[in-house]
């Protein structure tokens, strides 16, 4: 989420409606749910420490040239190099962002209706008494393995989200976002606090803060730049001020990583603390995050009240993110092929939908989507893969076929921060391609 009004938000509704999506999207569930399962996944804190480099070096690069594309052109994705580059292929790039929004939003969907379904948990009660692992996790295996609940969660947040944007009052959402996101830091804060006093805390702390240099590889890094990219929302772009918000104001995406950073110091404090649980051998999963919040919530004083309010914040933050994700494939239709919002809106949120049963029915609804592991594949592809390989584009685009040149134009960095505009130069040009380039040719050959 952001801080910020910009005057571009003022043009939403009108010819040129397109806002490359609102930073309002960076806080969701890659913050909560997807990062903390990533360095579950890579081995602890050695990904804590290479995604925090990955954010400062390589996210933000990018994030400022999206900016500098979207802030130029005011236009959705396709529009955006068409403007630059008429009639060449970059408006390929363009296309691969629009699907991959889609892609996203999948399965995004299903996890997001998770969040709803765990609304409803948290007012029936479920998590006020103690919970211990084995029956969290049991709560959450009966929970995402019936198919009727988990559709019927996901169609509410796709429906929500269609009726959000083919409306055009997404940013009334963002306006309550605001005001809501720094009580859900606030909450978060003493779900760490609570967490960080469970006897037997310091065994997931040492997993999540001692770094082992040892486990350090190119998939650590892959999946660290991957997960920076999807947390800033890079390769759905965005259109606010970018010098105030990349250097100057750099607080609303640092606290984006914050938030991200206290969840991970939640479930791993939690998690380490149960009996029986060992880091090392315990194998994260896409439910990591419901398995473990209502067990720190349960052991909270005030429990009950804290776990509506959570599960609450949590889906206004969730909501601003598929706004996002939808918003650029609908200003990509509206503008582009001239569809109305609402045809566009429907069209996209059911193809989303369609896209997502796969994914809905892998936690048990299906027995071979399970084995197949569709929406740990799902997010592999659209996530891992889908934004690296946007965001390689966007530098390449920006570095060699604008040109920094121009892009700098858009781009104030002030007098006194003249060092970071070469660095800015620096990164683009060469250390994000290259880095990108180096770990998409190791994973696709260990994939
Ligand atoms: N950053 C959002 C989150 O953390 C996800 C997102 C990615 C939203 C890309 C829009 C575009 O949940």
């Amino acid at each position: 989420m952001d801080y910020h009004e910009d005057s571009a938000r003022g043009a939403w509704g009108s010819k040129l409606a397109f806002i490359f999506a609102a930073a309002g999207s960076a806080i969701g569930l890659g913050n909560i749910w997807r990062y903390p399962m990533m360095v579950g996944l890579n081995g602890g804190a050695i990904f804590v420490f290479v995604n925090i480099l990955a954010v400062i070096f390589i996210g933000f690069t990018i994030m400022l040239a999206e900016f500098a594309i979207g802030r130029h052109t005011r236009k959705n994705p396709v529009g955006a190099f068409n403007a630059i580059k008429p009639g060449t292929p970059w408006k390929l790039v363009g296309y691969l962002n629009v699907a991959v929004g889609i892609g996203i939003l999948s399965f995004y969907g299903v996890i997001a209706g998770w969040a709803v379904g765990y609304f409803f948990k948290a007012i029936a009660g479920a998590f006020s008494r103690d919970l211990s692992w084995k029956s969290s996790d049991a709560i959450f295996k009966n929970f995402s393995a019936d198919p009727l609940v988990v559709f019927v969660c996901f169609f509410v947040i796709i429906a929500l989200t269609v009726f959000i944007i083919s409306k055009g009052i997404k940013g009334g959402i963002e306006k309550w976002s605001k005001i809501l996101m720094p009580i859900l830091f606030v909450l978060i804060i003493f779900l760490a606090i609570r967490a960080l006093t469970l006897p037997g805390a310091g065994r997931g702390l040492a997993f999540y803060l001692k770094p082992d240099f040892s486990k350090f590889n190119f998939t650590v890094l892959f999946f660290a730049v991957a997960q920076a990219f999807f947390s800033l929302s890079i390769g759905n772009g965005s259109n606010d001020d970018l010098c105030q918000l990349s250097f100057k104001k750099r607080q609303p995406r640092l606290f984006d990583t914050l938030v991200a950073f206290l969840a991970g110091i939640i479930i791993f404090s939690t998690l380490f603390a149960s009996p029986g649980i060992v880091p090392g051998e315990f194998k994260a999963d896409t439910g990591l995050m419901f398995q473990v919040f209502p067990m720190v919530l349960s052991k909270m004083p005030g429990g009950y009240v804290f776990g509506v309010m959570f599960f609450t914040l949590l889906l206004v933050a969730v909501l601003t993110s598929t706004l996002s994700l939808l918003e650029v494939p609908t200003a990509f239709l509206v503008d582009e092929k001239k569809w109305t919002r609402m045809k566009a809106a429907t069209f996209l949120g059911a193809l989303a939908f369609i896209v997502g049963i796969p994914s809905a029915l892998s936690n048990g609804g299906v027995k071979l989507f399970t084995k197949w592991g569709v929406m740990i594949k799902m997010d592999f592809i659209f996530i891992s893969l889908g934004l690296t390989v946007g965001a390689l584009f966007i530098s390449v685009f920006l570095g060699y076929a604008w040109g920094v040149k121009n892009a700098l134009k858009e781009i104030s960095f002030g007098n006194s921060r003249f060092k970071l505009k070469f660095l800015w130069i620096f990164n683009v040009k060469y250390l994000a391609p290259v880095v990108i380039v180096i770990i998409l040719i190791v994973i696709t050959n260990i994939f």
